[in-house]
């Protein structure tokens, strides 16, 4: 078959994203031949590294992050001879110039560049190549989160990008969009009949949807700081998972990419805006401080850098969301994401009604509800939790809840990370899975409410200890409506 030919310019290629995770997913690429081995990669750098020293680096942090055995010599050696570096300031038109007679060496290439920087530059950089002419009809631009820090300054940045880049060749990138259970979620709505009659509020009590990191701010704080877990996080990742949730079915999937978007833009839409009183209620803010995780002691986020901080920046989140359309009226969501959790663990659950009236007497303990419990991470797993008669004769009618797993394992040895599913998409020019623009601005719109809410009432973040499940008035915030955070029994 015929392999896609490509240019990718990395902007930021020594920056952590680039290293970790967009040079590992390229490498991976090429080595399960996905694309055709005479694509090059340049990397916009700041330093005097030259292609040699560059290279090395790429490969010592692609070993760092990825020891296992799925490297082969002689892959890294072709790979490794498409990688060049460039120095120069990526926000100055006339530093453009090397990387210009570079790519135009062969002008009818697909061009993809791949802006990894803060979005502060994105503007910039997008001029700077249609200066320098290097905006082809076969060019691409992917754009990473979060865009902005508001609705306002993401509207800014996006024009800068609109005036040089069609809408179609414009890639907003979310990485969770690409992770396989993730994916899974249309697949088992849209795919299985037995769950779109009870995908409603006559069926569903409420959907929970957890994103726990055990890790703290891991070097980047100068960044962290000035977004915090509403935008590094539920703006994007969580919004995004919610929609995949909460969608209507979309036409289809292949004919246009826009199906899916138009469906998920509706969800966003629909989310229903706080008011102060709500914020207050329905939302809560932390903050880590020192305290043991994985069974050592670590620091608080204030002494998380080289330096001790004062700061107010959140590093939790818990939200109840609300839909307000036919389907889900009625039905909260309740989010939590944060750093230096008691675990890392991402899962969605969906919790359905009660049985209307319980025939069983069960020793006076009521049913447990039906769930349907899809892990995303670390392990990947798609479970559906059930009620069944404890079998044998002494037994008489007790029931226990049981859990129908299904099998979600690979059928090859390696699972594809996110990043190398969404650049291959990006490769083969299907935006399918990437934003478009209005559902960024929705998002942005619904976030900006709580945290404009938040700065105006002088909402503080509440502390909780590293290596806990968050604030206490997140567990309060779910109990109050007589529900409570799952947990894996
Ligand atoms: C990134 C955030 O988008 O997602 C990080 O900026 C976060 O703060 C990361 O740690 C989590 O991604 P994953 O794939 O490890 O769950």
């Amino acid at each position: 078959k015929e392999l896609p030919l490509v240019d990718i310019v990395i902007f930021g290629g020594h920056g952590d994203l680039a290293l970790r995770k967009i040079m590992p997913a390229l490498y991976y690429l090429f080595w399960q031949n996905h694309i055709d081995p005479r694509s090059r990669i340049f990397s916009t750098i700041r330093t005097d590294d030259t292609d040699e020293q560059h290279r090395e680096l790429v490969f010592n942090k692609f070993r760092e992050f990825h020891p296992d055995n799925f490297y082969s010599e002689e892959t890294w050696s072709v790979f490794s001879s498409q990688l060049f570096c460039t120095k120069m300031d990526i926000s100055n038109a006339d530093d453009y110039q090397e990387l210009a007679i570079a790519l135009n060496e062969f002008p009818e290439r697909d061009r993809i560049n791949y802006l990894s920087t803060p979005s502060s530059l994105f503007g910039d950089i997008c001029t700077a190549l249609n200066q320098t002419g290097l905006v082809t009809q076969k060019s691409r631009v992917v754009l990473e989160k979060p865009i902005g820090h508001n609705l306002q300054s993401f509207k800014e940045i996006d024009d800068t990008v609109a005036a040089v880049f069609l809408e179609s060749s414009i890639f907003r990138i979310d990485h969770y969009l690409g992770k396989d259970t993730v994916q899974n979620i249309l697949a088992l709505r849209f795919s299985n009949t037995l769950f779109m009659p009870l995908w409603d509020n006559k069926s569903i009590d409420h959907v929970q949807i957890t994103v726990a990191e055990t890790v703290g701010v891991e070097g980047r704080w100068g960044y962290y700081d000035k977004y915090g877990a509403m935008r590094d996080m539920v703006q994007n990742h969580l919004m995004q998972l919610l929609c995949l949730v909460a969608m209507e079915p979309p036409r289809s999937l292949q004919k246009d990419s826009d199906s899916v978007r138009n469906e998920k833009v509706k969800v966003l839409k629909s989310l229903r805006k706080l008011n102060n009183r709500e914020v207050a209620e329905k939302t809560v803010r932390g903050q880590y401080k020192h305290g043991v995780s994985n069974k050592q002691s670590v620091p608080g986020y204030l002494e998380d850098d080289d330096k001790i901080h004062e700061s107010d920046t959140e590093t939790f989140v818990a939200v109840k969301a609300e839909i307000e359309n036919w389907t889900w009226n009625g039905v909260p969501f309740y989010l939590r994401t944060g750093k230096r959790m008691s675990g890392r663990f991402s899962e969605i659950v969906i919790q359905f009604k009660d049985v209307p009236h319980s025939i069983f007497p069960n020793d006076g303990k009521p049913l447990e509800p039906n769930k349907l419990i899809i892990h995303i991470q670390p392990e990947e797993s798609i479970r559906l939790l059930l009620m069944n008669k404890v079998p044998g004769l002494s037994q008489g009618m007790r029931l226990r809840p049981v859990e129908l797993e299904l099998n979600v394992l690979h059928d090859d040895p390696r699972s594809p990370t996110a990043y190398e599913r969404l650049l291959l998409d990006v490769i083969k020019n299907d935006a399918t899975l990437f934003m478009r623009r209005d559902e960024v601005e929705a998002a942005w719109e619904w976030a900006d409410n709580i945290l404009d809410t938040w700065k105006e009432d002088n909402i503080m973040v509440k502390k909780y200890s590293a290596g806990t499940d968050g604030p206490s008035s997140a567990v309060a915030l779910i109990e109050r409506d007589g529900r409570s955070w799952h947990e894996d029994s």
